[in-house]
């Protein structure tokens, strides 16, 4: 069985969606582990109600970066987790995650890149009045929001919406597109290697 860990460091409802849709047989794989760089994140909360384990690790308890990712890894491999899902995971993947997860780390953005990127996504599109935004799933590189594309949803920008609608319009798309997506991924692979 493929199995995949979701980085998170916030409430977690891409984190979620993405257990569920796991749990279901959705996604033809298990949710192993969830890894957060916040304690108190929501995402520990809904990954126990997953029966998910937690692995939390305290950046600024190592000495470098690379240190800190040295240790995610080992929890990676310890776990066997195959594919890397990040779901609002606030940091910069470095050069040891990367290595260790070469083509199996994907990332959801709330905007329709290369627009938008980095923070605050669903506010910059409101605040530039475009008339369409949306969702991205994308393979992680070294920079910000900047991996190839796999996967986008389009999401309409109304006259008269708040930032508040739009937020709740993206995160719908999100929560559809991240776990479709995923199961493609992984389905795709398994073909290739006939399994
Ligand atoms: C999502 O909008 C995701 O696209 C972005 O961070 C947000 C995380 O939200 N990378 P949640 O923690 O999944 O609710």
């Amino acid at each position: 069985m493929t199995r995949f860990a979701i980085l998170a460091s916030g409430s977690g409802s891409n984190a979620e969606a993405l257990m569920k849709a796991a749990e279901a047989g959705i996604i033809p794989a298990e949710a192993a582990l969830v890894v957060t760089d916040k304690p108190n994140a929501g995402v520990c909360e809904r990954a126990a109600r997953y029966g998910v384990p937690v692995a939390a690790f305290q950046p600024k308890t190592y000495e470098t970066k690379a240190a800190f990712e040295e240790a995610v890894v080992h929890e990676l491999k310890q776990r066997d987790v195959d594919w890397l899902f990040l779901a609002g995971y606030m940091r910069i993947a470095g050069e040891v995650l990367l290595t260790a997860y070469p083509g199996r780390m994907v990332n959801i953005h709330p905007s329709l890149l290369p627009a938008f990127p980095g923070k605050d996504a669903i506010g910059q599109a409101v605040a530039h009045g475009v008339k369409v935004s949306g969702a991205t799933v994308h393979f992680v590189d070294a920079g910000i929001d900047t991996g190839p594309i796999i996967a986008q949803t389009p999401v309409p920008i109304d006259e008269g919406d708040t930032l508040t609608d739009v937020t709740a319009r993206i995160q719908q798309a999100e929560h559809e597109l991240y776990p479709k997506t995923a199961a493609q991924l992984i389905q795709e692979e398994r073909k290739r290697v006939g399994v």
